[in-house]
């Protein structure tokens, strides 16, 4: 069973987690209704305003690939937000875009002692009720509210994916979850171009596919080549 506790506001949900890993339950879900020091992937900062915002916590039974929790998750979210909005496509690794503009992002973070994954925190920012997108941001970032001119009751939606996530999970361990085609049907970069950096060379690859161990495979030199979610970041793609 999942826990959801609620905070009125928190540094950082992630980090609350990372903090106090040892005394939660596995599967506690900590949402906050503001952050004072939210991050994104690559040390960003995540701005918010009435937005969503959680983490959760796992502890037991964890996939060999972490990786793989970022897609179930993005896999999660786009069948719950798909219902209230078109458009949904997912960003590999972590990111849900609507209309090519970025409405969630998922911050994988994990602890590893001794070759052994010890905690897993999936943290998750939705843009849910942000009436006003900062002007830096305006043509790559969205929310449910500039999408569908409706406010949303966060709690419910949390509810709703955490239903999702649980299930999605549930099923990867029988093998029966379909979150790879899910992130492969509604990708926003297979078949894209990016620029990729190999051995000091700046060379042009075409994103081919998305992989069982959550690794894309890209075309380069009339060579198909695997990358993981560390080697490569897909800036360019919106
Ligand atoms: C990204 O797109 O870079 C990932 C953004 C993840 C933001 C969420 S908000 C809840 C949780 N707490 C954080 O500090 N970050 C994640």
């Amino acid at each position: 069973m999942y826990k959801i506790i609620e905070f009125q506001s928190l540094p950082s949900t992630n980090l609350y987690i990372k903090e106090n890993y040892r005394s939660l339950a596995n599967k506690t879900v900590v949402m906050a209704n503001h952050q004072t020091a939210g991050r994104g992937r690559r040390g960003r900062v995540w701005q918010d305003s009435d937005d969503l915002l959680f983490s959760i916590l796992l502890k037991k039974n964890l996939p060999e690939s972490i990786t793989n929790l970022s897609l179930l998750m993005a896999a999660s979210l786009y069948k719950t937000l798909i219902k209230k909005v078109e458009n949904v496509t997912i960003k590999w690794p972590n990111d849900i875009l609507v209309n090519g503009k970025k409405l969630a992002g998922i911050l994988l973070e994990s602890v590893i002692n001794a070759g052994k994954t010890e905690y897993v925190v999936i943290g998750v920012g939705i843009n849910t009720n942000t009436e006003e997108i900062d002007a830096s941001l305006q043509d790559k970032a969205t929310s449910l509210y500039l999408e569908t001119k409706a406010k949303v009751n966060k709690k419910e939606l949390l509810r709703k994916i955490i239903r999702g996530f649980s299930e999605e999970y549930k099923l990867y361990n029988e093998g029966k979850s379909d979150y790879l085609q899910i992130c492969r049907h509604h990708s926003s970069v297979i078949g894209r171009e990016v620029t990729i950096i190999i051995n000091n060379a700046q060379k042009t690859a075409k994103i081919v596919d998305i992989l069982s161990n959550g690794n894309i495979s890209l075309m380069v030199d009339d060579q198909q080549i695997e990358m993981n979610s560390g080697e490569i970041t897909l800036t360019e793609l919106y």
